[in-house]
């Protein structure tokens, strides 16, 4: 039996949290005399004078109708970057445990694990970009706490065999990350709808993405209520601005707009691979379940280099394991997506 308090840090297991007079009293009416604000208003046009939900109920409670999950099992943070570091600082023991990476993949994993002096073992993709299961749990010992899967993964734009995410779901005793950024472009379901099949799974999305929100940092992630109280007792007591809140909460009123502009995304990944092919430098375009495509060609940080000076920014990952002269592209508008192609042509 998965038991998420048993991997809990010692010391966080004493742990007393912060709390207000608003864990009290839970009515919107009355007088508020507990907080120290402002009781005037604010020096902006809209009132911003009060602290903000803690616990983000409202927004939680549209999300789970959107996303088909219980409120209880979201928990929200300032981007995905939020949970992974409170994930790390929950259940690993800095110096003495460890966690396993999938590289070639997203950053944070690494520098979060870096921030919190903790080993990131590196156990590389295989060569078609998938899971090596047999690798991973060869590197797994008795302190490894959070295995970390990006599905679809970045860099390389693809999602990994879902039978081998289940197996590493299976046998690992602790918590397993499955990062689902680029969800929205792929064409599986998300593992958030099997949270109860698998109490040891955290699964991240966030609304930088199809969502089109990077600027407000709002990242979402999906557990059992046991892992997820532990994140809420030490996270930061305001995570989210009111601001925020409020104009997700807004936003989420027109899902019909995230979806169109989905659609379009596709349309375009579909045109914009097209064209890549007759684009003679390029050697390999791999197979993207993202809005964004790897490529190899000859060159590759020549190319990025050049591209730059013409005010087009791609992402080199030429340096990177597994993806050596691999660029990453975003797929833009159209309009972003004739320009690229034009000056790779130029390039030619
Ligand atoms: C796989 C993956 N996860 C998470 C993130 C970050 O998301 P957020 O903006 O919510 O911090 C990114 C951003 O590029 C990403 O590629």
């Amino acid at each position: 039996m998965f038991d998420a308090n048993a991997l809990l840090r010692t010391h966080l297991q004493k742990l007393v949290p912060y709390s207000s007079a608003r864990d009290d009293y839970k009515g919107n009416e009355g007088v508020f005399l507990d907080a120290n604000e402002n009781p005037l208003g604010s020096i902006t046009e809209e009132d911003w004078n009060r602290y903000p939900d803690p616990y983000q109920k409202e927004l939680k409670t549209r999300i789970a109708q959107i996303k088909g999950v219980r409120s209880e099992n979201i928990f929200l943070g300032n981007g995905s970057d939020e949970p992974i570091d409170l994930l790390f600082r929950a259940f690993c023991e800095p110096g003495k445990d460890n966690v396993i990476i999938n590289p070639p993949t997203y950053g944070m994993y690494k520098v979060s694990a870096d921030i919190n002096n903790v080993e990131a073992r590196e156990v590389l993709l295989t060569a078609n970009y998938d899971l090596d299961v047999e690798a991973i749990k060869s590197a797994v010992d008795e302190n490894t706490k959070i295995i970390f899967i990006c599905s679809p993964n970045n860099p390389t734009g693809n999602d990994v065999s879902l039978d081998k995410i289940e197996e590493v779901l299976r046998f690992f005793k602790g918590i397993v990350l499955v990062d689902e950024a680029y969800v929205d472009f792929t064409s599986r379901q998300s593992f958030a709808l099997r949270l109860e099949e698998f109490p040891n799974l955290l699964v991240l999305q966030t609304f930088s993405k199809a969502w089109g929100l990077a600027a407000l940092r709002l990242g979402m992630a999906f557990a059992s209520e046991e892992i997820l109280a532990i994140l809420n007792k030490i996270k930061a007591p305001y995570n989210l601005s009111g601001l925020v809140q409020k104009t997700v909460l807004k936003a989420l009123e027109n899902l019909e707009k995230k979806d169109r502009m989905v659609d379009q995304i596709l349309k375009n990944r579909e045109s914009l691979g097209e064209a890549l092919k007759q684009i003679p430098m390029i050697k390999t375009i791999f197979p993207t379940d993202s809005n964004f495509f790897l490529v190899k060609l000859e060159n590759a940080s020549e190319v990025y280099k050049k591209l730059i000076e013409q005010k087009i920014i791609l992402r080199d990952r030429s340096k990177v394991a597994l993806c050596e002269g691999g660029i990453r592209i975003t797929v833009g508008t159209e309009k972003e997506n004739e320009l690229l192609i034009e000056a790779l042509k130029n390039l030619n």
